[in-house]
């Protein structure tokens, strides 16, 4: 079996001054990585060159939280991809789940999104997950296989080479209430074998796909201890320089 390397993602949505952001990413340079896992940061756009200028020539990388499926036009207030990748992205997080539910992402809008990351060679964490109504329903399966479908639509494992993938159970995010590590293993490996299926064996096997949703601290050892599980995309915990540590030297 490969042996895949982990990855550590902070999404820190809209949160930090310059400063703050600065502050943080220092503070991050010295934090260590024992598990030699790809450490990366998502700050906002306003924060994005500032964060990779000084995380040049470290162990960290950095990810734009979404581009507009366009390069450039009368699109007030996105961003795109040729913008993000200017300013030091190297990575792109696409259908958070926040973006989905709050901006109206579909499917139809993530495929274009895909599109314009591939175009411009930044790497995806395409995120999926499920509603409590739809993982009580029964549907959660169903509902990431379909959003990996629409979302991913038109490409071959060769374009998406390298691509991660992000579990967010929605109810999980920010609530506190963490999806227990058997709860993930279980969606992890169902979308592992859905990458198989359509992708084949060996693109399944090296894809990294990462938990999101509460990861703490005192949390982080025994999701990592899962067989499916890559890697955690933080969200609150990536804000806090001493707990994100933490978390990248997992356990
Ligand atoms: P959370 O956010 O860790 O605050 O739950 C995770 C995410 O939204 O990526």
């Amino acid at each position: 079996m490969t042996k895949r390397t982990p990855i550590i993602a902070g999404n820190w949505k809209m949160h930090n001054t310059l400063a703050e952001s600065a502050a943080l990413i220092e503070a991050l340079k010295t934090a260590g990585n024992k598990n030699n896992a790809e450490v990366i940061v998502a700050p906002s756009f306003t924060s994005l060159a500032k964060v990779a200028e000084l995380a040049k020539g470290s162990h960290i990388q950095v990810s734009c939280q979404d581009v507009h499926w366009e390069d450039k036009g009368a699109f007030t207030s996105a961003v795109s991809p040729v913008q993000a990748k200017d300013a030091g992205a190297t990575h792109a997080i696409l259908g958070h789940s926040e973006r989905r539910s709050v901006f109206g992402d579909t499917d139809e809008i993530l495929n274009k999104k895909v599109a314009a990351a591939l175009r411009h060679g930044l790497t995806i964490i395409f995120c999926v997950g499920e509603t409590l109504q739809e993982r009580e329903a029964n549907e959660t399966i169903a509902v990431i296989n379909s959003q990996l479908e629409n979302g991913l639509k038109g490409y071959t494992a060769e374009d998406l080479k390298g691509m991660v993938i992000a579990y967010e159970p929605v109810w999980a995010i920010g609530t506190g209430k963490t999806a227990t590590p058997e709860q993930a293993q279980e969606v992890h490996a169902a979308i592992r074998q859905f990458l198989a299926d359509k992708y084949g064996k060996e693109y399944a096997e090296a894809t990294r796909i990462l938990y999101g949703g509460s990861v703490k601290d005192s949390n982080v050892d025994e999701i990592m201890a899962q067989p499916d599980v890559d890697g955690a995309l933080v969200g609150g915990q990536a804000l806090l320089a001493d707990k994100f540590a933490r978390i990248i030297n997992f356990n």
